[in-house]
């Protein structure tokens, strides 16, 4: 009897095992590598293969800029879709003179809410998309969920998950119908468990995630694509206020460095923390109990919120 627990359990171990190394670091591989032998054999260009035009939102800073300059110097067109207009103009200029691509700029404030996406619709309608890279996002203050302004949270809701929504909404059914395309949606690792001091921020990026995965089951066999980023802390505006308060943490990466990964894994992963160095992050969460893991990275942040404010 001791004998068939003892085996019972030690099968229980190294299926969990293998789950575990299927999940990070199997499943991304076999997907790298098949991508790659895909990508040498027919030569697919990501112009060819999703559509001539890449939509990024948030894209004059940031992860969101970096994105288009990689997808522009792999020879897509570019629409920009951020808020401030000089910066829209400014940045399109760049990508037209440094790639030679076609570029155009939509300038929009996500936290207008619902009433924007009747105009969005419109001007989308006469582009032949074939990437949706939505990246814009915004990040309230470190601070106890009962400390943020309802103004901050509604923001939240409308530039981190209202966006996204609706534009995939918008673009999936020309996708589908053109049997190619795919939309790239830039969650976050704090949408992996659940994170104390950033609590709505990082259910609006579980959010996504849900979303992203649910909808690459969805899009089976459409030839439509959707592809989940789940970055680490990435050296931006965003998260200016607090990682030069994390000296010690060295797993702060460059935008540069997120979007250069990023847009190689296109097509290749459905899953990507952006870098390796990111998936070795998060690779332990399931290895703690839940609670623990949250205490853990309550207490970091908790640490880092008090020295911000
Ligand atoms: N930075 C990180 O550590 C980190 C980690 C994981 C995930 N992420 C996610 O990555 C994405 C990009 O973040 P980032 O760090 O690159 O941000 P960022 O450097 O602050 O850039 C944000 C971009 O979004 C635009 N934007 C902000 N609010 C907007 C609004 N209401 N309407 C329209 N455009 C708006 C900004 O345009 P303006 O310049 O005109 O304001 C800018 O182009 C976000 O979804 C974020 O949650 C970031």
């Amino acid at each position: 009897m001791l004998s068939i627990v003892k085996d019972l359990l030690c099968l229980a171990g190294v299926y969990a095992t293998v789950l575990w190394l299927y999940h990070y670091f199997l499943e991304p591989l076999c997907g790298i590598v098949w991508g790659s032998v895909r990508c040498l054999l027919w030569r697919e260009k990501l112009p060819i293969r999703y559509g001539p035009w890449a939509v990024i939102t948030g894209a004059t800073d940031g992860i969101g800029k970096c994105y288009a300059e990689k997808l522009a110097e792999k020879g897509l067109k570019i629409l920009l879709i951020s808020r401030t207009e000089s910066k829209l103009i400014k940045v399109a200029h760049e990508l037209e003179k440094k790639y030679d691509v076609e570029t155009k700029w939509i300038a929009v404030d996500f936290a207008n809410g619902p009433e924007i996406y009747d105009r969005l619709r419109q001007q989308l309608a006469e582009f032949d998309i074939g990437l949706l890279v939505n990246n814009v996002g915004f990040l309230p203050p470190l601070v106890s969920f009962d400390r943020i302004s309802e103004t901050d949270l509604l923001d939240l809701i409308h530039i981190n998950m209202m966006s996204a929504t609706m534009l995939m909404r918008m673009v999936l059914p020309g996708m589908k119908a053109r049997r190619r395309g795919i939309v790239i949606n830039i969650a976050s690792t704090s949408g992996d468990v659940p994170v104390p001091y950033m609590a709505a921020y990082g259910a609006t990026k579980s959010y996504l995630k849900s979303l992203s995965v649910a909808l690459q089951d969805e899009l089976r066999g459409t030839g439509v694509e959707c592809q989940l980023v789940t970055p680490g802390m990435v050296r931006t505006n965003l998260s200016r206020t607090f990682y030069d308060k994390m000296p010690w943490y060295i797993v702060i990466l460059s935008a540069e460095q997120v979007a250069r990964h990023g847009v190689f894994l296109i097509g290749k992963t459905w899953h990507t923390c952006g870098h390796w160095f990111h998936c070795i992050q998060v690779c332990w969460y399931p290895l703690l109990p839940l609670k623990a893991t949250v205490r853990i990275i309550g207490s970091i942040i908790k640490g880092t919120a008090n020295k911000v404010h």
